[in-house]
C-alpha cells in the first residue's frame, strides 16, 4: 500500500484508501486520516485485514477506548463491543437514525467498526451529516438554536423494564440492561448545536434515540422543535448509504454524524466489531 488518497462521497464521508491500518501510521499519514474524520464526520476503509489485536492498536492511536456499559464484549477482549444479530433475532442494533454515546456527560468521539461476519445482502449503514444539516438550517433556525441546550438519557433505549431486545439479549448479540447500566442512566445537557472540537465546524446536535427534551420549553414545544430537525436532518441529501463488504472499516465521528443500521437480512448472522475512543464536554 502507499500514497494515502481521501475520495469524498456523496451525501456524507470519505474514502481513504493506500493504507494499511494493521501498520503503525507514521506521524504525517495519522494527521491526514484525522483531517479527514474530522472534517468528513465519517470515513472508510476498504480490504484491510485487521485481527482484533491490530484494531485495539489503531483505536488506541486516536484516545482512551471506552468499554462499553450496556454491549456485550469480545470474550477475549473487554475493549471491543460485539455488535451481532443472530439468524433467530429479529431486532438489531442500532436499527434507527442516532448517534452514540450522546446520553453521556463528555459521549465518545466515535466508533471504528470492523465487519467480520456479513449476511448474503443487506445491512448496509446509512450515516447522515449533521455538518450538512446544520449548514442548511435558514438564518430564522440557526438564530432560534443558538445558545439552545437538550436533554440526552439512555433510559428510553436501555432503561431497565422496557420490553425490548436491549434489556432481553445477552452474550451471543445484544445490548445487556445490567445494574452498571442503570446506574449509569442519568440526564446530561448539551448544546443544540456544537462546536467540533477538531473541526471549529457547527453541526446539529440531537438525535431521535437519545435527545428528550430542548431545555426551557414546554413538552409540545419541544416535540415540535425536535420532530422539524429530525425531518431535516433525514434529508438523502445529507446522507450516505455504506455498503459492507469483507475486510470494511467505518470510522464515524459521533459529534458530527448519525448512523442507522439497517434490519434487512432476517434469517442471516451479521457479526460486527466496534471499538469506541472517549470524546469530551461539547460546546
Ligand atoms: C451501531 O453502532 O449503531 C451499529 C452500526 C452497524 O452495525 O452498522
Amino acid at each position: 500500500m502507499g500514497n494515502l488518497s481521501i475520495a469524498p462521497l456523496n451525501g456524507v464521508g470519505a474514502e481513504v484508501t493506500g493504507v494499511d491500518l494493521a501498520r503503525e501510521l507514521d506521524d504525517g499519514v495519522f494527521a491526514e486520516i484525522q483531517n479527514a474524520f474530522a472534517n468528513y464526520g465519517v470515513i472508510f476503509f476498504r480490504d484491510q485485514s485487521l485481527n482484533e489485536t491490530d484494531h485495539i492498536a489503531f483505536a488506541k492511536r486516536w484516545g482512551t477506548v471506552n468499554v462499553n456499559r450496556f454491549f456485550a464484549a469480545h470474550e477475549k477482549f473487554p475493549e471491543i463491543a460485539l455488535v451481532a444479530k443472530e439468524p433467530e433475532q429479529t431486532d438489531n442494533i442500532g436499527g434507527g437514525w442516532h448517534t452514540d454515546h450522546s446520553y453521556d456527560a463528555e459521549p465518545a468521539m466515535g466508533s471504528i467498526l470492523v465487519a467480520r461476519v456479513l449476511p448474503d445482502s443487506g445491512g448496509d449503514t446509512l450515516f447522515a451529516s449533521m455538518y450538512s444539516a446544520y449548514e442548511a438550517l435558514d438564518d430564522r433556525m440557526k438564530d432560534k438554536l443558538e445558545g439552545l441546550r437538550a436533554v440526552h438519557s439512555a433510559k428510553r433505549i436501555f432503561g431497565e423494564g422496557l420490553d425490548t431486545y436491549y434489556t432481553k439479549t445477552d452474550a451471543g448479540g445484544g445490548r445487556i440492561g445490567n445494574t452498571a447500566a442503570a446506574e449509569a442512566l442519568q440526564d446530561v445537557s448539551h448544546p443544540v448545536v456544537l462546536t467540533h472540537p477538531l473541526s471549529e465546524r457547527k453541526a446539529l446536535y440531537v438525535n431521535p434515540a437519545f435527545t428528550i427534551a430542548i431545555e426551557g420549553m414546554d413538552k409540545a414545544e419541544s416535540d415540535e422543535l425536535l420532530s422539524d430537525l429530525y425531518a431535516h436532518c433525514m434529508n438523502p441529501a445529507f446522507t450516505h448509504r455504506f455498503q459492507w463488504r469483507p475486510g470494511s472499516i467505518a470510522f464515524w465521528d459521533n459529534r458530527a454524524t448519525w448512523h442507522w443500521a439497517k434490519n434487512d437480512y432476517h434469517g442471516q448472522r451479521r457479526v460486527m466489531h466496534r471499538i469506541t475512543i472517549e470524546g469530551c464536554a461539547l460546546h
